[in-house]
């Protein structure tokens, strides 16, 4: 597994394709990847300061990763309201990943996004994207659970992944510094609302109400993504 198939995913403002990116485009991350009101967020992961050959590096990391599947996100101005963009330049915008998977009594992965241009926060891409891939993930390829971590600073993706169900599980501080404060990881697990995986992930042991609200949450999400995303 290295990156994952073509999804189209339905968005009022833009055509959204998540799709193996190329690697000539990488690129086009090099800008934002290099500025740290992007990167303040994902350092450790990531690093800051790319050049054109960090970027096809990093294209190669996830190319021969055995235990991830990513996706670039490319996005298309939808000009005349139709859903085709033709026309538009497709630009690469960002990666969104599940790693570290483990293949054991359950299937579990860590996931991850990163939107590189700033004009495009705040405008849903992460959101439709975030279903698409947490559908990918449950409804085809049947994962049990799905973890993320994030900077407690870091609102954006704590909104983004609680819409999709995802809940706090723990907190590990001091996993970053910026600008004087300090930033802890919030580590966070979706759980997989089929009833079977749902079984199986709490066995016989109480399920967290917060769960029981989350799935709610997830079942809306896949839900959406099986009206909004068409996967090629
Ligand atoms: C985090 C990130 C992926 C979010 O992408 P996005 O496309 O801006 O997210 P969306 O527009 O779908 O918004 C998701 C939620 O966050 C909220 N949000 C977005 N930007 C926000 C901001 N600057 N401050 C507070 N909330 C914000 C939205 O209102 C939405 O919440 P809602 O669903 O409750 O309304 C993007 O900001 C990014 O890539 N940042 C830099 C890298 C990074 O931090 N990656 C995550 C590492 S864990």
């Amino acid at each position: 597994m290295t990156f994952g198939p073509v999804m189209r995913v339905v968005h009022p403002e833009f055509a959204v394709t998540l799709a193996p990116p190329r690697r000539d485009a990488m690129p086009q991350l090099v800008d934002g990847m290099s500025r740290m009101s992007v990167t303040r967020y994902t350092v450790s992961r990531f690093g800051v300061g790319w050049t054109p050959e960090d970027a096809e590096k990093n294209f190669d990391d996830l190319r021969s990763a055995h235990d991830g599947i990513a996706w670039g996100i490319h996005v298309r101005e939808l000009g005349d309201g139709s859903q085709s963009g033709a026309g538009e330049p497709t630009r690469l915008v960002g990666i969104t990943d599940a790693f570290s998977i483990t293949n054991g009594a359950t299937r579990v992965a860590t996931t991850g996004s990163m939107i590189v241009a700033p004009d495009l926060w705040g405008r849903g891409i992460a959101s439709a994207c975030h279903r698409a891939r947490t559908w990918y993930l449950f409804s085809v390829l049947g994962f049990d659970a799905l973890r993320s971590v994030y900077f407690s600073a870091n609102t954006a993706s704590a909104r983004a992944v609680a819409r999709v169900g995802y809940v706090q599980v723990g907190l590990h501080r001091h996993g970053g510094w910026y600008r004087g404060e300090a930033l802890h990881d919030v580590i966070t697990e979706c759980v997989n609302p089929s009833d079977a995986a749902w079984a199986r992930w709490w066995g016989e042991d109480p399920v967290p109400p917060e769960f029981v609200a989350a799935r709610e949450r997830t079942r809306a999400a896949l839900e959406w993504a099986e009206q909004h995303v068409e996967l090629l």
